[in-house]
């Protein structure tokens, strides 16, 4: 079966790195039709488009998206970021930011292996807010987090779903309850009646600041973790620092309805710094693609993509995505 992928490469080392990724699927033997889209801060500052209708509805079209990473110094931050990767995630339901961490932390003797799971559509990132008497000495600024039922519970039953298919069947809700009680409420009543579907699945609860140090000092807690858009954004790039560096680090954002094409990205950014030096790690690409792969349901590739990629490679990007490359084609 060919699946047909739209890849916007995007900024900075994006396009560098999902064309590794695209390198590394086909030599896993899935068959792939690629479309490049050209969005990102360079596309921007050419013609303004950041992310039209027209383009969107092309998009929708594709069985799913790979993204290298958007933002470039060249724009002011958050209007590509805003426009182009959180439109999507808004505009196609992804709901579901899927992190998975398999790693070694900084003086552990084992490796762990958990996955996040952030809501990606609601929280502070739905931009309610504003600003009164901008720039002067009485400016005010509020900034609302949207916390809905629907949004909450279809997020905590994904995990749930997601943590009683794995061995040690265990889900942690992470919040800020003590202090964010209107928000922190919602998300554990709601937690507590899916977890009544789910008695297979044993359940813990922590604070977003104590899961802070227990992804430092002891990620073996973990298997699976729900949490809120912010919290999820934030925690993300520790657990990428704790599971071997943010160059490694993969997502999926999904629409488990599959009412339209989810994405797949690394957690990294776009490197403006090293761009064109072949420095940049393509193995966060190649793993979200993996993710990518399981999503359609090429489970056998998607495992050799990432046992090819558990071994350490060095060298520049092109170099490291053909080992890779060559390792799951034999
Ligand atoms: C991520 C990124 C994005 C986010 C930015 C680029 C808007 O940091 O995917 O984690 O905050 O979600
Ligand atoms: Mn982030």
């Amino acid at each position: 079966m060919t699946h047909d992928i739209a890849v916007i490469g995007g900024d900075g080392i994006g396009p560098e790195v999902t064309a590794e990724a695209i390198k590394v699927v086909r030599a896993a033997g899935v068959d792939v039709t690629t479309t490049d889209y050209d969005l990102g801060g360079a596309r921007y500052l050419r013609d303004g488009e950041i992310l039209s209708d027209e383009t969107l509805d092309q998009l929708r079209a594709h069985d799913c998206i790979l993204l290298g990473a958007v933002g470039t110094p060249d724009v002011a931050p958050g209007v590509i970021e805003r426009g182009l990767l959180l439109k999507m995630r808004f505009e196609l339901d992804l709901y579901i930011n899927q992190r998975p961490f398999v790693g070694t932390a900084p003086g552990a003797a084992e490796a762990h292996d958990f996955v996040v799971i952030r809501e990606n559509t609601e929280g502070p990132y739905v931009g309610e807010g504003g600003s009164l008497r901008f720039g002067t000495p009485h400016e005010v600024a509020t900034q609302g987090s949207f916390n809905t039922r629907f949004g909450v519970e279809r997020c905590v039953r994904y995990a749930f779903e997601l943590a009683a298919g794995r061995p040690r069947r265990h889900l942690t809700l992470v919040h800020k309850t003590n202090v964010l009680q209107f928000a922190g409420g919602l998300w554990q009543r709601t937690f507590d009646a899916v977890a009544a579907e789910f008695p297979q699945v044993t359940t813990a609860y922590n604070h977003v600041d104590a899961a802070c140090i227990y992804f430092v000092q002891d990620p073996h807690r973990y298997d699976v973790i729900v949490t809120d858009n912010l919290f999820g954004d934030i925690l993300t790039d520790l657990g990428g620092a704790v599971s071997g560096g943010i160059g490694l680090a993969s997502s999926a954002n999904l629409n488990p309805g599959r009412t339209g094409p989810s994405m797949f990205e690394p957690v990294h950014g776009s490197a403006p710094d090293i761009v064109g030096t072949g420095t940049a790690n393509p193995t966060a690409a190649i793993l979200s693609a993996a993710l990518m792969l399981d999503f359609l349901d090429e489970r056998d590739a998607a495992d050799r993509i990432r046992a090819a990629c558990a071994e350490p490679v060095t060298g520049s990007t092109t170099a490291v995505g053909d080992a890779i490359a060559s390792r799951v084609g034999s």
